[in-house]
């Protein structure tokens, strides 16, 4: 076994799922047809079944996914997008590109967005709340839902990191006008590199969203509006219908080595951890946990060759892109006490139990030897 305890698990996905992988990829190349392909419907066929929603499109990333439900709720110039201080920058650049103004919400101790803070980030000019369901944890939809039918507001998911999470039996990204999902090879969900899917129960949007991602054409020659190239490739749709297969497998490997983090270092004072909700299945794409001396702990396990990254070391509001466009309006207390302690441990499916305690003990260590 490899000493170094690795951060993600990509080398070994391949090394598992080498053959599969192969025949997938001849089966599409033997065709002769790379783009929308029968592979790409039913690859999205699949995942409206997986998570019971009646349409799912396609796409090129999560970023073109989120732009597109905000493009096809009519959101841009003039409008403003409540979005949280804790996520990946697209959440806000996607808001940006489609011409509206990102209005940057606290998150409350669980990384999400604060459903009691949202109602101060509102002004007349409000158009829609963007939650993100961070590390696949789920926010509080009902009570965010219900203050937007109460004010007028769509709600569009961040549910990039969330491909695989349940409340009460409802998959996230469902419960509101449009669900935004990525399968970047960090993900749990990934394909051979860029890829995202836009889920919806609203049938109009998915056919908007349908002629958007193929430049507006209903047919070869008869453009109806002018949209971009955001295909998923059939070489993607096919390894991701297989991967889609193995996605509980997969949730419930990450979710059992999760629980062996948090039992085995619940009475450390300098360490905490959020658990998931009664009901609620966490497809964590990352595993998180606050730690003091943070920058110490991460060079100490790293010289125990144990990889562990900062997701992330600063807030969106505190981006440079973000301060020149006047977007920082905090104070974001949570948000900055997240970003100043927060620490990825090494998680993935192929984890050991054993390295895991590894990693436990040289926590544990550090923290005996201060
Ligand atoms: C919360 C969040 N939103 C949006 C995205 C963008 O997804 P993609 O990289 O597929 O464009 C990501 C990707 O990391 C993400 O984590």
């Amino acid at each position: 076994m490899e000493s170094k305890i690795r951060f993600v698990d990509l080398i070994q996905r391949y090394e598992v799922e080498k053959q599969d992988i192969q025949t997938c990829i001849d089966r599409v190349l033997a065709k002769g047809h790379l783009v929308l392909t029968e592979e790409v419907r039913e690859f999205e066929t699949q995942v409206e079944k997986f998570c019971n929603v009646d349409n799912c499109v396609s796409l090129n990333s999560g970023t073109d996914a989120l732009m597109m439900a905000l493009w096809a709720a009519g959101i841009g110039a003039g409008d403003e997008v409540i979005v949280p201080n804790i996520s990946f920058i697209a959440t806000i650049g996607a808001v940006v590109h489609v011409g509206a103004t990102p209005v940057i919400c606290d998150v409350r101790e669980d990384f999400l967005i604060d459903p009691a803070r949202i109602e101060e980030m509102v002004t007349e000019k409000t158009k829609a709340i963007l939650p993100v369901h961070w590390t696949g944890r789920t926010c509080d939809m009902p009570t965010i839902n219900a203050f937007a039918k109460a004010r007028g507001l769509t709600v569009i998911e961040d549910a990039a990191q969330s491909m695989g999470s349940f409340v009460s039996g409802k998959h996230s990204g469902t419960s509101s006008l449009a669900g935004a999902i990525s399968c970047h090879p960090l993900k749990n969900l990934n394909g051979l590199g860029d890829g995202g899917l836009l889920i919806t129960n609203h049938k109009n949007l998915d056919k908007k969203v349908r002629l958007y991602r193929n430049h507006g054409l209903r047919a070869r020659d008869d453009v109806e509006i002018f949209g971009i190239n955001s295909r998923l490739d059939a070489l993607s749709a096919e390894v991701l219908k297989y991967r889609l297969t193995k996605l509980p497998v997969i949730t419930k490997q990450r979710n059992r080595n999760a629980e062996r983090y948090m039992d085995n270092l619940e009475d450390l004072d300098e360490a905490s951890f959020v658990r998931p909700k009664e009901g609620e299945t966490e497809a964590r794409v990352m595993f998180l946990g606050l730690f003091e001396r943070r920058d110490e702990l991460k060079e100490a396990l790293a010289e125990k060759d144990i990889e562990t990254m900062i997701y992330y070391g600063r807030p969106l509001s505190e981006h440079k892109a973000s301060i020149e466009r006047g977007l920082n309006k905090g104070p974001y207390p949570v948000s900055q006490g997240i970003c100043a302690k927060v620490l990825a441990l090494p998680h993935h499916q192929h984890m050991a139990s054993d390295q895991i305690d590894f990693v436990c003990e040289n926590i544990r260590g550090f923290y005996k030897a201060q």
